[in-house]
């Protein structure tokens, strides 16, 4: 996604009602928070928010919670949640480095992880989103059965993310390097980035992992 600045996105997300400033207050609360005891998924990483508002029009009865970092990208998600009326959906304007204050244990359903940035340097390994440190925090906060959700283009970032769910001891019950030609492509809601590459005529990697001990 090329980042535009956007006049002013800072200072109107900062001071936006429909955006969750405090989330570490809510944790183990976002059932509260929503007002209701339905299941709650994530989507870290979540753009402009296509992905997340669609799910969210779809199922009422799910709760929704999108974290992007950037100020810029993430008014466009909150312009969909305005002019949808998706209460449903809540946002967080954050770096998603300490999930493990925001959410408690088991409060999450499910996490989606859609064309997360691939940090190719070694170096930078522990900030992609399915480094073990990261696969570790899911396996606290996410319920018994939850699962996390991978889709991505690039095949290098792919591989590594099924051999550190593994190795984390995910099971991995679905997978597939061309998600829209597959047994998964029902039911897919497309994110920003996946409409683009599709259009390029680019596969899509998909997996589900799942840890089996808790
Ligand atoms: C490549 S874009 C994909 C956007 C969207 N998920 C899609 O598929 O269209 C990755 C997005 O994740 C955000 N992002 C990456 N790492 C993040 C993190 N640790 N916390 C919050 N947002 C993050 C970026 O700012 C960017 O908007």
């Amino acid at each position: 996604m090329r980042l535009r600045y956007v006049k002013g996105s800072k200072e109107l997300i900062a001071a936006h009602e429909a955006i969750v400033h405090d989330p570490k207050e809510l944790k183990g609360r976002w059932h509260e928070f929503f007002g209701n005891s339905n299941p709650i998924r994530l989507e870290i990483g979540m753009g402009k928010g296509k992905f997340l508002s669609t799910l969210a029009m779809q199922n009422p009865d799910v709760n929704y919670i999108g974290i992007e970092k950037y100020e810029a990208v993430i008014l466009r998600a909150l312009e969909k949640k305005e002019s949808l009326e998706l209460k449903n959906l809540a946002l967080i304007c954050d770096y998603a480095s300490e999930l493990g204050e925001i959410f408690a244990e088991g409060e999450i359903d499910m996490i989606y992880l859609n064309f997360s940035d691939p940090w190719p340097k070694d170096r930078h390994a522990k900030r992609r989103l399915t480094s073990d440190t990261f696969l570790e925090v899911y396996k606290v906060i996410l319920k018994k059965g939850g699962k996390v959700q991978f889709k991505t283009d690039n095949t290098a970032l792919f591989d590594y993310s099924v051999e550190r769910a593994l190795a984390c001891g995910y099971d991995v019950p679905a997978l597939t390097r061309d998600l829209h030609a597959s047994e998964f492509a029902e039911g897919n809601v497309c994110t920003e980035y996946e409409e683009k590459f599709v259009a390029e005529g680019k596969k899509i990697c998909f997996m589900q992992a799942q840890y089996p001990c808790k």
